[in-house]
């Protein structure tokens, strides 16, 4: 199939229009919501979930597991997700996705600013304590704005505790008191 130039210049004002009409044009990765679930989420994941360990019944015995990023590929890539997490302390911080919200708005988004510095280390370290430690504190961040951000329309029952827990962590298993009290005895 060949690329049909006339078809792409009537299309492309049209999805332009289309956008204007359904959310402000300038919110460079769609509503807070979006943003959260398409970028923030799927990034941050990439970061808790790189290293863990789990305790799991192997025919009625205890097998311990634990992983960690172990080729260089692995290791960028882990990185890279502190790096991108910066930079939606960024986004967040821009008059796009501030303006309306208080000032403490800004000291979280700059906290996650922060603790991706911290990330971005642990990544370069290579030590795996290190990163656990530092994806306990990117979740306190996260949950500190979401505790005073919650979304607009709570589903009846669903608290905002609901869903400060409802954000991954490694090891889901735990309670947030473990896994914020230590890393990993
Ligand atoms: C500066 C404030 C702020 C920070 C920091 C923040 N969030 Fe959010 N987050 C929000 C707001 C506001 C919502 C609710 C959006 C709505 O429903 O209107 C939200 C909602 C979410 C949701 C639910 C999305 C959905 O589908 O409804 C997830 C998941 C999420 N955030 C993940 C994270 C993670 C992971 C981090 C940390 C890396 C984080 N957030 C940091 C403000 C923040």
């Amino acid at each position: 199939m060949t690329f049909n130039a006339r078809h792409a210049a009537l299309i492309i004002p049209a999805l332009a229009l289309a956008s204007c009409a359904d959310e402000p044009a300038e919110l460079p990765y769609g509503t807070a919501q979006q943003f959260m679930a398409d970028e923030v989420q799927p990034t941050t994941e990439i970061f808790w979930q790189s290293v863990g360990s789990v305790s799991e019944l192997v025919d009625g015995e205890p097998v311990f597991r634990e992983w960690q990023p172990e080729t260089d590929e692995e290791w960028e890539e882990v990185r890279l997700a502190a790096v991108r997490i910066g930079e939606f302390g960024e986004v967040l911080a821009s008059p796009a996705y501030a303006d309306g919200r208080g000032d403490d708005w800004l000291d979280y988004s700059q906290g996650l600013q922060d603790v991706a510095v911290l990330a971005e280390e642990a990544a370069l370290s290579r030590d795996p304590e290190q990163v656990f430690a530092v994806s306990g504190t990117i979740y306190a961040v996260c949950t500190a704005c979401h505790q005073m951000y919650p979304p607009a329309d709570l589903p009846e029952g669903v608290t905002v505790e609901d869903i400060a827990n409802s954000v991954n962590r490694p090891s889901s298993e735990e309670s947030l008191e473990e896994y914020m009290g230590g890393t990993g005895e």
